[in-house]
């Protein structure tokens, strides 16, 4: 059989995971394929940083990312930031390669247009790790759900903020110390003000309003408020009253007195009982609830952040993208766009 070209670019926390869990399991993954996965190479900044928890052979590096997404049957983007993580992926697109990819920051800025480009190119776009990590949640709401109506999509989708609040609350320690442990865990942004300030997890937001309501949400216009604010004193204040302060991004459907459709999309710290599930939610974890129509309330529950427990996600994507260039298909691509009004905080 013929084997399929995979090209990575990154190969830091996550990229790395992927990368070895793709050799160690190089037999596994020709089985569920159909054709064998061969990395054809791994775009990096520097070339000199030793990466031997990868397991790659050091002559697949590279700087020259614009050259090897031209060689590829599939691209695997794991770097982060917009450019060139938006760039690449249009070219690997426009080469012909599906692609998969964790970014959010890029698809909650910019995704209608690169969704656009895989529909035209007929190639797959997958982003399931994109969105609370190894807990599959893009493809019920894509999929699964594709039959129903979503009305309101809640939870917890930052790990750094949730490690960060949840170590605070149990251990009284600062925000500043923690958030040290968790990029030393691998949980944090490369630049980590993007969890503390929430942007992160307004960027996901953006994408789950978009893919749950069919419709455009961007990064900008949800609301959002991080965690900076929060103190040793408000979570002393919050257990008094039998609560924990979580971060928690909230995507609701809504009508106006009118009958108007809109979505409301924020991101903000919110108290939450002690009695309520999102208050049981320690470490890293993420837990995200679904009301929708015909379904009724779903729960979903995983790690949200860290590398190994992301390349599920990312290796899932991998899988299926990989299994439509053995047999023909595609994934579900977006669905029909909905013009809603979005607003911010406290306009319904
Ligand atoms: P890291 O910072 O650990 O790794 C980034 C990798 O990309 C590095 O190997 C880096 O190269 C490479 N890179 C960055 N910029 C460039 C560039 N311009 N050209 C070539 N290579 C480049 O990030 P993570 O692995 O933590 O995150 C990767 C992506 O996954 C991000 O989009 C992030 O938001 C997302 N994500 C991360 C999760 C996590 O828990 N960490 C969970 C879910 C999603 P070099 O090593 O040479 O510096
Ligand atoms: N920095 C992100 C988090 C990684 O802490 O949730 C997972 O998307």
């Amino acid at each position: 059989t013929t084997s399929l070209r995979v090209a990575l670019l990154g190969c830091g926390v996550v990229g790395s995971a992927v990368a070895a869990r793709l050799q160690q399991h190089r037999d596994d993954f020709t089985a569920r394929v159909g054709a064998p996965l061969d990395i054809v190479g791994v775009a990096v900044r520097d070339l000199d940083r030793p990466r031997p928890e990868s397991g790659l052979d050091p002559s697949l590096f590279t700087t020259d990312a614009e050259e090897l997404v031209t060689r590829a049957d599939l691209v695997v983007e794991l770097m982060g930031g917009i450019e060139p993580a938006r760039g690449l992926l249009r070219r690997a697109m426009e080469h012909g390669a599906s692609v998969v990819t964790a970014n959010k920051a890029l698809l909650g800025e910019d995704g209608p247009e690169l969704y656009e480009v895989a529909e035209k190119q007929d190639v797959d776009l997958y982003y399931e790790a994109a969105v609370a990590g190894a807990v599959p949640l893009v493809r019920p709401l894509r999929e699964s759900l594709a039959g129903d109506t979503v009305h309101r999509v809640m939870g917890i989708v930052n790990g750094t903020t949730n490690f960060i609040l949840d170590k605070m609350d149990r251990t009284g320690a600062d925000l500043e110390s923690t958030l040290k442990e968790a990029q030393e865990l691998g949980y944090a942004e490369a630049d980590p003000t993007a969890d503390v300030e929430g942007l992160d997890a307004r960027a996901k937001a953006a994408i789950i309003a978009s893919i749950a309501f069919h419709t455009r949400v961007r990064t900008p216009d949800v609301y959002c408020e991080g965690i900076m604010g929060v103190t040793p004193d408000d979570i002393r204040a919050a257990r008094k009253i039998g609560c924990v302060i979580k971060l928690l991004a909230i995507c609701e459907r809504t009508a106006d007195p009118r009958g108007a459709l809109g979505v409301n999309v924020r991101v903000h710290p919110a108290l939450v009982p002690r009695t309520h599930p999102l208050a049981t939610v320690h470490d890293a974890f993420n837990a995200v609830f679904v009301e929708a129509e015909l379904a009724g309330e779903l729960m979903f529950y995983g790690q949200g952040a860290g590398g190994v427990p992301t390349s599920s996600a990312v290796l899932g994507d991998l899988v299926q993208a990989a299994r439509h260039k053995v047999r023909g298909g595609r994934g579900p691509g977006e669905s029909a766009y909905l013009a809603l009004d979005v607003h911010g905080i406290g306009s319904a």
